[in-house]
């Protein structure tokens, strides 16, 4: 398979960090065309500056980085959550940002970068709310049909969120959602379904700790403070899956999300019985369901250890 040429679109967030900074350590599976962020675990500005102080410990400065939509569609502002800490990082000591914020708006350099590459040569991963590719094909829906496949983090199809009836990302911004997966983008899901079976133990802080770069320590300090209150790394199963897919296996499914109660704000519904498509639903998501939990960290430390 030839490598992704990468769209990252993220809102960090220490999950986020370690998704980010596993992609960026495979070159040889991922070409990084940019990174492009949202508000989500915190605020905008935020969530932009942590991307270009995740650049930095990476050493990946020529990495664009653009600042996106700064609210959900639909509301005036979104809800940040605690468990990254009051800078979305853990609140670790991490480099200064070596390059500036590009110009121009994230939705623009998707729109940009799509329609100016080859047509299917570009794969896009959201791990955040996913208000700037909805946005993206609203502006440009000659897009759609041009991206190579879409990869997110987001909803729990088979499963329930812990404290909210959705995850995180669907309930911020569900609008964007439907938008996202009703457009018709080939699209791969990892949600709680999957994020739950993979687990932070004492074994993995283990070996984060046996890795010596300034890079994996600062990963594990922002872990540290991070799993003590949700043990999942949930980003990081995406980035994974376009480095080793073969480590995911999942289901066929039409998958839906709640966008008008208030009720079940961001609620993933899908469909994937025989009666049910049956009943004329198209299945129009890969839903993960399985994988290895040991052979992920593996993968992800292996990566990890190039720092
Ligand atoms: C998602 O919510 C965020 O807090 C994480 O970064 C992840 O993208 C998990 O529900
Ligand atoms: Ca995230």
């Amino acid at each position: 398979m030839p490598p992704h040429r990468l769209i990252l679109d993220c809102d960090p967030g220490v999950d986020d960090a370690f998704a980010m900074m596993l992609a960026f350590a495979a070159p040889e599976k991922i070409e990084m065309l940019g990174v492009t962020c949202v508000a989500g675990n915190r605020p905008l500005d935020q969530t932009a500056y942590n991307a270009r102080r995740l650049c930095a410990l990476a050493g990946r400065p020529e990495i664009p980085v653009y600042a996106g939509c700064a609210r959900p569609i639909m509301w005036a502002e979104g809800e940040p959550v605690d468990v990254h800490g009051k800078d979305g990082l853990g609140d670790v000591s991490l480099p200064e940002p070596k390059a500036p914020l590009r110009d121009g708006h994230a939705v623009q350099f998707i729109i940009d970068t799509v329609m100016r590459e080859p047509e299917k040569t570009v794969t896009l991963c959201c791990i955040g709310p996913m208000t700037n590719l909805a946005l993206a094909i609203v502006m440009e829906p000659r897009i759609v049909p041009r991206i190579r496949e879409l990869v997110f983090m987001g909803g729990a199809a088979f499963r329930m969120a812990m404290y909210r009836v959705s995850e995180f990302n669907f309930y911020s911004d569900p609008h964007a959602a439907h938008i996202v997966l009703s457009a018709g983008i080939p699209q791969t899901m990892f949600g709680l379904d999957i994020t739950y079976q993979a687990e932070v133990n004492p074994g993995i802080f283990q070996r984060l700790d046996a890795l010596t770069g300034p890079a994996p320590k600062a990963l594990a300090d922002m872990l540290r403070t991070y799993a003590s209150m949700d043990p999942r790394l949930h980003d990081v199963v995406a980035t994974a899956y376009l480095i080793e897919p073969g480590l995911f296996d999942g289901v066929e499914a039409h998958v839906s999300v709640e966008y008008t109660s208030p009720t079940t704000r961001g609620l993933t519904v899908a469909r994937w019985t025989p009666p049910q498509l049956a009943a004329g639903y198209q299945t129009n998501t890969r839903v993960i369901t399985k994988t290895d939990p040991a052979a992920f960290f593996d993968l992800m430390l292996t990566y990890l250890a190039r720092y």
